[in-house]
């Protein structure tokens, strides 16, 4: 008579002393609950040594111990299993290279769960496999276990970006990340300033040395790591600041650091800013393919931040131009038009008042009076003009910037644009062009200017280009008016103008 297997607890319990794998079970905080045979052969620890202990005081070695609790709050989170490879020490302090396999298991009781792992201890396996090959075995674990880290780092950032963070909680989190990830004490998000300057938006500094705080602005020129990312586009080192004398070295070597690392962070193609590591000691060569690395996939993050704040600033800067177009609509109306109307009423009642006691006197009164309404009548046509130039409505874009450069003492060529388009997007195509107009007239010092049209599919597109000196910033209000105007609309603007070399403003707006 055969009798019926049963997969129960003994089954669990044989099968755990005689497996060559390594069988080890954590709670939530990190404690081993269950240390099996294969365990103590590896490590020489014995099981009264580690139960109920936490893992990092033992087997974990103390570079992974953050990777572990990272682990380990990712999975219980998750519910997720998270396979990894990392190192554990033996009792005399050997490591060994294992392979993890894990699973959450559920308490019996139904209170919480218990994380049941598996290894296999692959040391003898990559050092038996020969020459380059063992070392390939390993550096391609180790590999996985790093990019294992650095997608959950990334993880976090991503989260913090779509929790719509402030920037200035973004820019903490990934320095943070980034000092763990590359294993530094101390890292920093510098955004440049457009100038040989930087400011520190955010930093991590494990040892709390204290240098350079949020807000600070330093120099950022090529005898520093920042600074010649900036103009390079590529990661830079300074390999030793005892060797270099500048304010920013000295500062560094005063913390105790030597070397610095940084990366830069391009935000549409144009470097924003950069990101920067530092140690006491050489940092290891791959630091700058690893920083960099990292970079382009936090300035995603950087740049919904700042797509965000962006974004804040141009609506308050809408809403503040259309407080500041009623204020003067109100001043203009009330100095002019207004006036008008108050003196034609005055005029009106004297003359009621002549009608019996003085009638020849009404002529002139009357007179006086069709004048006065006349000019008012004047100066509401001039305002209604100002918001929507009756040029614009009658004859459609082109003439209406034809007839805005006649009236500009620069030469101005307008292209045909043989097309009516929808009212609210000639409006806004035509202030584009009187703004850019008028800045060449005021600013450029140039002998002509030209506004082209293009219609792509979708799409108007429309440049003005002067032949004047070039330099504009966009720094003004009028410049980043008109960006704010066709990003309103949808569409998008770029300023290039190189100085001495004449200055192109190019439109896109969509037409649906
Ligand atoms: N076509 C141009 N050629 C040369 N410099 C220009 C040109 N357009 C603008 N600039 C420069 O860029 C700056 C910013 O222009 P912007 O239109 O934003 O401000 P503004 O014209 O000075 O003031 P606002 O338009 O608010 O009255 C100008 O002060 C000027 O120095
Ligand atoms: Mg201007």
């Amino acid at each position: 008579m055969s009798t019926e297997f049963v997969l129960g607890d003994d089954f669990a319990r044989v099968l755990t002393e005689t497996t060559q794998a390594l069988v080890c079970v954590l709670d939530s905080g990190g404690r081993i609950l269950l240390f099996n045979d294969a365990c103590e052969r590896t490590t020489g620890y014995g099981r009264d040594e580690v139960i109920g202990r936490d893992a990092r005081e033992s087997v974990i070695p103390p570079e992974e111990s953050e990777a572990f609790g990272d682990v380990l709050a990712y999975i219980w989170r998750t519910r997720l299993s998270s396979p990894q490879v990392g190192h554990w020490v033996t009792k005399n302090g050997d490591r060994r290279l294992i392979a993890w396999s894990n699973r959450l298991m559920p308490a019996v009781d139904g209170n919480g769960s218990f994380l049941v792992t598996t290894g296999i201890d692959l040391t003898e396996s990559a050092e038996e496999s020969e020459g380059a090959l063992s070392g390939d075995v390993e550096a391609k674990l180790a590999e996985v276990g790093r990019l294992a880290q650095e997608q959950r780092a990334l993880r976090r950032v991503a989260t913090l970006v779509a929790s719509e963070a402030t920037p200035e909680r973004v820019f903490a989190a990934v320095s943070e990340e980034t000092s763990r990830v590359l294993e530094v004490n101390a890292s920093a998000v510098f955004r440049y300033e457009g100038d040989d300057t930087a400011t520190v938006v955010g930093r991590h500094d494990r040892e709390a040395v204290g240098i350079f705080s949020v807000g600070d602005r330093i120099f950022a020129d090529d005898n520093t790591a920042i600074g010649r990312a900036r103009d390079t586009g590529l990661p830079a080192r300074i390999e030793d600041y005892f060797a270099i004398d500048t304010d920013v070295a000295k500062t560094m070597r005063e913390a105790g650091y030597r070397s610095t690392v940084a990366a830069p962070i391009f935000v549409s193609g144009i470097p924003w800013g950069a990101i920067a590591i530092a140690a006491r000691e050489a940092l290891p060569d791959e630091s700058e393919a690893r920083l960099m690395g990292f970079c382009e996939l936090v300035s995603l993050a950087v740049a919904s931040a700042q797509a965000r704040e962006d974004l804040q600033s141009s609506r308050a800067r809408l809403v503040k131009t259309g407080d500041e177009q009623r204020r003067k609509l109100e001043r203009n109306l009330h100095d002019g038009a207004q006036q008008r109307l108050v003196s034609l009423a005055l005029t009106l009642r004297l003359a009621r008042a002549k009608l019996e006691s003085d009638p020849g006197a009404l002529e002139p009164i009357l007179a006086g009076a069709a004048q006065e309404l006349d000019l008012a009548l004047e100066e509401l046509r001039e305002l209604a003009r100002g918001l929507h130039p009756a040029a614009l409505t009658e004859q459609g874009l082109a003439p209406a910037v034809r007839a805005l450069g006649e009236r500009l003492p620069v030469d101005v060529r307008v292209d045909d644009l043989d097309e009516r388009l929808p009212d609210y997007l000639e409006a806004t195509a035509y202030y584009i062009c009187s703004e850019a107009l008028t800045n060449v007239a005021k600013h450029a010092r140039a002998e002509s200017a030209r506004v082209t049209f293009h219609r792509e599919p979708g799409v108007l597109r429309f440049e003005i280009s002067d032949d004047g000196r070039g330099g504009a910033d966009g720094r003004g209000s009028g410049i980043l008016g008109l960006r704010d105007r066709a990003e309103s609309a949808g569409g998008t603007l770029f300023v290039i103008s190189p100085p001495g070399k004449g200055t192109v403003v190019t439109a896109t707006l969509p037409l649906d």
